[in-house]
């Protein structure tokens, strides 16, 4: 039996049936195929909420899963068999594969989708569909089904009249990794350690970003990864303070250091790794006091990590040992406690109402000094997703971490080159140190643990 019958989305499949019970259904369509330019096909990347209920890899199929139709809950719809569209693109399941390798309950071709939808949903009175994904023909297809049903429920008092987005759903189950996810995801960080040994490697004054670009994205693809989880990060010197730079277009400078943000994707789930590098292969004494400020904060917020913690006590955690070094650094002024409660208040607020976002902007400056410094969150949920789903607020309350979960931890020191508090040394200077844990029974794991994060065997690194 292959994979997607026997493996683990059958299990997913058959939770996701248990909830939808016999009112309701739900409609997965493929992620559209994407072009560059007017014919150039980019390479296929499936909808995560599909696959990770049918492992179906093909564009153009839409899954639905449904009320009892005499022939199951599970009716794959495929792009058929068509021998010249496979010359250039390669092979099709078509619908007997969708049945025997992917344990479908009934396929058929995608173009009888909009005669039979219609009667696989009628006995539901609640679609799980999400808008806007670019498949218009189904997004129609869905919305003139609502519309049908609302005259036949006169006559049948069923139909469905309420549509909900498929997260609502899929999110909470997607973010509690089962087995098969958290081995792939230890593959895609340790596929993405060795890559970044390599890529250290490649550091040197002179070098270009892209050969440290290229140095990592040949040992994702080497060791078998789909390829780069995101537009890695190869930002040396003040590039680094631009948090998503990704042109990797300058060379290394002696001296400064180097941010390198990349992770693999493999099969699917993806890794997201940040080190910084010493480009001359020493941290001078300044740097290397930064450099341990982000690691200490990385250090203590990951400490914290095991069920039943809020997972924003991550953030404050790190934020409390960024605020400290800060301080000590002269970079900002104040009392420690007194920062803290009036960045609290200030993050309280601006979650609480759209009027307290308005007078952040205005009235918050003070309190959130530290943000010129680091500007980004500490962490977010990793899986099919880079920044893969799951609330942070649920039911109103603070979201607290469980087994299963998987985050990153990601605290960094940004000092633009235009800050004259700091010292020239340390102007230009991005640091970002960045590990993926899983949250296990009792503590965690760090899945990315092997790439070391202590100054001299970064350095060592370097030196090759
Ligand atoms: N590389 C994107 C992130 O770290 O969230
Ligand atoms: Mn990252
Ligand atoms: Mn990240």
């Amino acid at each position: 039996m292959s994979e997607a019958l026997a493996g683990p989305y059958a299990v997913r499949r058959a939770r996701v049936l248990e909830a939808l019970g016999d009112r309701a259904a739900m409609i997965l369509p493929a992620a559209p195929e994407l072009r560059a330019g007017s014919d150039v096909d980019l390479r296929y990347r499936p909808d995560a909420d599909l696959y990770y209920l049918t492992g179906y890899p093909e564009p153009e199929a839409v899954a639905v899963l449904h009320p009892e139709s005499g022939a199951g809950r599970y009716t794959l719809f495929v792009r058929p068999r068509d021998a010249e569209q496979e010359l250039w693109t390669g092979v099709r399941g078509g619908p007997e594969a969708a049945r025997e390798r992917f344990g479908a309950d009934a396929a058929f071709p995608i173009g009888e989708l909009s005669q039979r939808l219609a009667g696989l949903v009628a006995p539901a009175d609640v679609l799980y569909f999400r808008l806007g994904t670019g498949r218009h023909t189904v997004e129609r297809l869905v919305r003139e089904t609502v519309v049908r049903a609302r005259h036949a429920r006169q006559r049948s008092g069923r139909g469905p009249r309420a549509l909900i987005d498929p997260g609502a759903l899929l999110d909470e189950m997607r973010l509690i990794k089962d087995d098969h996810e958290l081995a792939l995801m230890r593959e895609a960080a340790r596929i993405s350690v060795e890559a970044f040994r390599e890529a250290a490697c490649a550091v040197r004054p002179g070098a270009g970003e892209w050969a440290v670009e290229a140095a990592l994205e040949a040992g994702f693809r080497r060791r078998g990864a789909d390829g780069p989880a995101f537009p890695s990060i190869v930002a040396a010197g003040a590039n680094a303070t631009v948090l998503h730079y990704i042109e990797n277009g300058e060379t290394l400078p002696a001296g400064t250091l180097l941010l390198v943000d990349a992770g693999a994707r493999f099969r699917m789930y993806n890794a997201d790794i940040s080190r910084t590098f010493p480009v001359s292969g020493r941290f001078t004494p300044g740097q290397r006091a930064l450099y341990e400020a982000v690691r200490a904060a990385k250090d203590a917020a990951t400490a914290i990590i095991r069920p039943g913690v809020e997972l924003r006590e991550v953030h404050r955690t790190a934020r409390r040992v960024l605020m400290a070094a800060l301080l000590d650094h002269g970079l900002l002024e104040g009392d420690l406690d007194a920062l803290i409660a009036a960045a609290d208040e200030a993050d309280a607020r601006a979650a609480s109402t759209a009027a307290g976002r308005g007078r952040g902007a205005a009235g918050e400056k003070k309190e959130q000094a530290y943000k010129r410094f680091f500007p980004h969150g500490t962490s977010h949920w990793l899986g099919l997703d880079v920044h893969d789903v799951g609330d942070r607020i649920v039911d109103g309350k603070q979201r607290r971490l469980a087994p299963g979960m998987v985050l990153t931890v990601e605290p960094g020191l940004y000092i633009a080159p235009s800050c004259e508090a700091a010292p020239a040394e340390l102007r230009g200077v991005g640091i970002r140190i960045e590990d993926d844990v899983a949250v296990t029974a009792d503590g965690h794991e760090v899945l990315t643990a092997a790439l070391p994060t202590a100054p001299e065997e970064i350095e060592a690194l370097v030196a090759g």
